[in-house]
């Protein structure tokens, strides 16, 4: 089985910003609150006319663009949202429609929170290796303003929209991703019903249980893909991880010694987007040029379900 490597990456967020100092309006909180316990400084939020297939349309392109590769050329396309527009059709089969991609491809949407992204990697890497097609793309997007709860000061703040996208090539003699990933069904600890329950859908989340569970599931994963893949810290060019909490990022990065150069926080800008925040920080990464041909990344995601998950991947 062959592996994938990273052709292209895009992203798309929305115009409308808003500051910590924008909830303090209108709740109990303080941006000292915010920032101090999250590194969260403003998030983005889908405004008027902004969809989030639209960001998803314009992250994909951007990624299509920046790997040369042709949206005939697709031979599967994944949305990896909690959040999308609509269940039916999926994001993924509007977005085959919106770039004119194959018919004869699969194309669907995957669920697993904030860790879908990487599901989504992991799951691409074989369909790719029974197509004959052999890019695919990868989408991570997320639409959480519509389903936050405003009443409801510890979660409200924490969260934002946007989307992420990748191209990633199947081909010969490209290494595995060496995933690693799981899940433990929870309700209890963070939980978004959906429309068959009759309820309104808001999140919900008990924000220090998820923090203790992702405090263990990060050097977790991170142990695993190093071990899987015989690496160490120092073979890693960059690690990208989930943007839910900076604390959970620097205490992550200092069990494992990895260098303040290696790694990257851009929740301040977004707060936690979900299945969005890893393809987000690649193409930051991507753009800012500290990631690029021949680099190899290590990949970090947990969330809701409960889900987690690690991978390495590299750049063509
Ligand atoms: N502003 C001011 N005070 C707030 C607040 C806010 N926005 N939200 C909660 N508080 C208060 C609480 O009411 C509580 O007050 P009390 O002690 O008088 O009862 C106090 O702050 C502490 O609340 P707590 O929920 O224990 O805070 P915390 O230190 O655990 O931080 C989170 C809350 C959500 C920031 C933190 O738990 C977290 O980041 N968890 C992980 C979330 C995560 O990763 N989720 C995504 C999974 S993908």
């Amino acid at each position: 089985m062959n592996g994938i490597r990273l052709c292209g990456v895009g992203k798309a967020v929305p115009s409308k910003i808003v500051s910590n100092a924008d909830f303090a309006a209108r709740m109990d909180t303080s941006d000292e609150w915010i920032s101090s316990r999250t590194g969260i400084l403003r998030r983005r939020h889908c405004g008027e006319g902004e969809t989030i297939s639209g960001l998803i349309a314009q992250a994909a392109r951007e990624a299509l663009d920046a790997s040369g590769v042709k949206a005939e050329q697709i031979g599967a396309c994944i949305v990896a949202t909690a959040t999308a527009e609509t269940l039916v059709p999926s994001a993924a089969c509007t977005l085959q429609k919106d770039l004119g991609l194959p018919e004869n491809i699969p194309c669907f949407d995957l669920n697993a929170a904030c860790t879908g992204f990487l599901f989504a990697l992991h799951t691409m890497e074989c369909l790719l290796n029974a197509s004959p097609r052999k890019y695919g793309l990868v989408v991570g997007a997320e639409n959480l303003s519509r389903v936050i709860d405003w009443s409801d000061r510890s979660t409200c703040i924490l969260f934002g929209d946007g989307a992420g996208a990748a191209v990633v090539e199947c081909a010969e003699g490209c290494p595995s991703i060496s995933a690693v990933m799981g899940c433990h069904g929870s309700r209890e600890l963070l939980y978004l019903p959906g429309a068959e329950s009759g309820v309104h859908s808001y999140l919900s989340m008990e924000g220090t249980k998820v923090f203790k569970f992702a405090v263990e599931a990060v050097p977790w994963c991170i142990g695993q893909v190093l071990e899987r893949t015989g690496k160490t810290v120092d073979d890693i060019d960059f690690f990208v991880f989930h943007q839910a909490n900076a604390r959970i990022i620097d205490l992550a990065a200092r069990k494992f010694r990895i260098p303040p150069e290696k790694y990257y926080k851009n929740i301040a800008e977004y707060g936690n987007t979900s299945a969005a925040s890893i393809p987000l920080v690649l193409s930051e990464l991507s753009e800012q040029g500290r990631i690029g041909s021949g680099s190899r990344i290590l990949a970090v995601g947990f969330g809701g379900g409960l889900t987690w998950g690690g991978c390495l991947i590299e750049f063509a």
